[in-house]
């Protein structure tokens, strides 16, 4: 097979949404199959029950469809080796094994492969003793930086000025990295790659905080745009030759190939552009922004990454103008959200349309929330403050009083005024 015409996504939030509509969106793509999927995905393909992280299952479930290409979402299944059993079944994967999932799954082993890459990034020290970490938070100062070695579903990360809170994370989480404290706004750049080749992403924004004027506890993320009109124009070019291709061959060398989605959130710092984190899969909410924009066939595009054939892919072709991606979260958000509350969504239209999250369908048939991050609004416009206005204005139109949202998302960038520092 030279084209992917059948394609398994695994996951069941927004992200994976975004992913199924604008794959379905490929002309050569004949079938989109979704497991396990929500009632979003339903509307733009077939959802099967399946065990994310069971790799065996996924294969199997692979073999039963015929599929082409596997595209796995979330973290935890690549951490898990879900991919790794996908290729031993003989079916191409668009996502990396268990040990380069690592570049995500392991803070300290991140920090290891950008010291051997030569990549910039923030100083730290892995910590197993609290005399260690006394020693790091002393050493580096305030603010204090104290990040969960694993996967912590975004919530592993304390950035305090408060010393006792950040022993007390510390002490928390077991196994920590302390890392100097980055200043300057924080933006996110996502690499496709066969293991060799790279295509390189436009820049794009999320937004972690849960309140407006980024304020509160950190979030998965409240909302994200594309482009970024203040960032320097050759931001994408510069992580891909100073940050992803280092990156890419010193993982190549190591006999672990990255094939999937290296995601390289920076931060734009006083003294230079600085990696914050790795992550080895689409973010989420910025793909349901990027993917409004972006105008190669994405089936063909992930197909020829799994099949180490990116080279013969052509540039990335992106539409002109921006999109904006709100997400809708559940009220108690990110502590405690409430669930099971009733939704009425209208129906998309040519600038606005809606990614399912958190969502599931009672016995009646009513759309009901069922997780922290609800729905993403994306909007789409010629302008940033065109498409702000257009996943806005449609925000408005939902019906889903449990919910809330950040009002913010984009909104200095659109003024065309100062970087935010966070977001
Ligand atoms: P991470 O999971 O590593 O992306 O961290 C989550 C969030 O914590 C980031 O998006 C930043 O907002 C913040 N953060 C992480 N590392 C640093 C750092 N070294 N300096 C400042 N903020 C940070
Ligand atoms: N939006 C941040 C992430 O996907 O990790």
């Amino acid at each position: 097979m030279t084209i992917a015409e059948t394609v398994l996504i695994i996951g069941s939030g927004g992200r994976e949404h975004a992913l199924a509509r604008a794959i379905a969106m490929d002309p050569q793509v004949v079938a989109v199959h979704v497991a396990p999927g929500n009632p979003g995905t339903a509307q733009c393909a077939t959802n099967h029950a399946v065990d994310p992280l069971d790799g065996a299952a996924v294969a199997l479930l692979a073999l039963q469809l015929s599929a082409d290409l596997v595209v796995i979402g979330p973290e935890a299944p690549l951490v898990a080796g879900v991919a790794d059993a996908v290729r031993q079944a003989g079916v191409a994967c668009f996502g990396p094994s268990a040990a380069a999932a690592r570049l995500e799954g392991s803070k300290a082993f991140a920090k290891e492969v950008m010291a051997a890459a030569g990549v910039a990034t923030a100083a730290s020290r892995v910590c197993d003793s609290p005399e260690q970490v006394a020693e790091a938070l002393d050493a580096f100062g305030a603010p204090y930086v104290v990040k969960d070695d694993g996967l912590a579903a975004g919530k592993g990360v304390v950035v305090t000025d408060d010393r006792a809170e950040a022993v007390t994370h510390a002490v928390a989480c077991g196994r920590v990295v302390i890392e100097e404290y980055l200043d300057g706004p924080e933006v996110s750049v996502f690499a496709i790659t066969d293991g060799h080749s790279v295509r390189i992403m436009q820049p794009v924004q999320d937004f972690k905080r849960v309140g407006d004027g980024d304020t509160g506890p950190n979030t998965g993320g409240m909302g994200a745009y594309t482009p970024l009109p203040w960032a320097p124009s050759d931001l994408s070019e510069f992580v891909l030759n100073r940050i992803v291709r280092g990156t890419v061959e010193e993982m190549e060398a190591r006999q672990m190939p990255f094939r999937g989605l290296l995601y390289v959130g920076l931060a734009l710092t006083s003294k230079g552009v600085k990696v914050v984190e790795f992550n080895a899969r689409f973010g989420d909410p910025e793909t349901q922004a990027l993917l409004a924009q972006l105008r190669s066939p994405l089936g063909q595009l992930l197909y020829a990454a799994a099949t180490k054939r990116l080279v013969d892919f052509g540039p990335l072709a992106w539409a002109d103008g921006s999109a904006v991606a709100t997400v809708i979260a559940a009220r108690g958000y990110p502590d405690r959200p409430e669930l099971g509350m009733p939704i009425e969504l209208p129906p998309d239209t040519a600038t606005a349309h809606v990614l399912q999250a958190g969502t599931t369908l009672d016995d009646a048939g009513v759309l009901r929330s069922s997780g922290g991050r609800v729905l993403s609004v994306v909007g789409t416009g010629d302008s940033l403050k065109e498409a702000r206005q257009a996943s806005y204005d449609h925000v408005a139109r939902i019906v889903f009083p449990a919910g809330f949202h950040r009002s913010d998302i984009a909104e200095r960038a659109a003024q065309g005024g100062a970087t935010p520092k966070e977001s």
